[in-house]
């Protein structure tokens, strides 16, 4: 049994989309007015900031993004962040998000890369990756981006994904999968 991945979340809000939907670049940053002010005020309440929102857009023609973590090394002994990400996902119901397990010495060979907004992310050969995991995602969700994943388009679909980083309010760090899960639970949202 491996560790939990992904968690959906008790939240009924849409997000505030300024923006018409149709979207069509891979990442665009968006401002945290994007983020409903109800979750604003939960997170709060739990010591949350949101921060770096933006869309990922996956198109039809997309088959399958490269397998990474989100973020960067949390110390030089192969440890990685474990980053969290919250989610809010449109379209693409046969999207599946995939984890892989690598092994541990092809830790040192992943590439580091940065998203066209300047946000680091390190790749792995996809012949080192083992799945682990595959879902179809949608709605507001938990992500545990530390764990290497991608995203597979069966059936060349669109598909929309608001994705946010959450801080700690006093020391203004990335919180990862295990905290934020944690603290979410404290108030029911998971
Ligand atoms: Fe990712």
């Amino acid at each position: 049994m491996h560790q939990e991945l992904f968690c959906n979340l008790n939240i009924t809000d849409y997000p505030l989309i300024h923006q018409d939907l149709p979207i069509k670049t891979r990442v665009m940053n968006t401002t945290v007015d994007e983020v409903s002010k109800s979750i604003h005020d939960l997170l709060f309440g739990i010591g949350i900031k949101v921060d770096s929102p933006g869309w990922l857009y996956c198109s039809p023609e997309y088959i399958t993004h490269n397998c990474h973590i989100d973020g960067d090394f949390y110390n030089h002994n192969s440890n990685w962040t474990s980053l969290c990400k919250l989610n809010y996902v449109i379209g693409g119901p046969n999207v599946t998000t995939c984890w892989y397990d690598v092994p541990d010495n092809v830790h040192t060979s992943a590439k580091k890369n940065f998203t066209s907004t300047g946000f680091p992310y390190w790749v792995f050969k996809i012949s080192d990756c083992n799945l682990i995991e595959s879902q179809i995602m949608s709605g507001w969700h938990l992500f545990d981006a530390g764990v290497p994943h991608n995203i597979v388009n069966h059936k060349s679909e669109q598909r929309w994904n608001l994705t946010i980083i959450l801080k700690d309010i006093e020391t203004g760090e990335w919180l990862t999968f295990v905290e934020v899960k944690h603290r979410m639970s404290l108030i029911g949202l998971c």
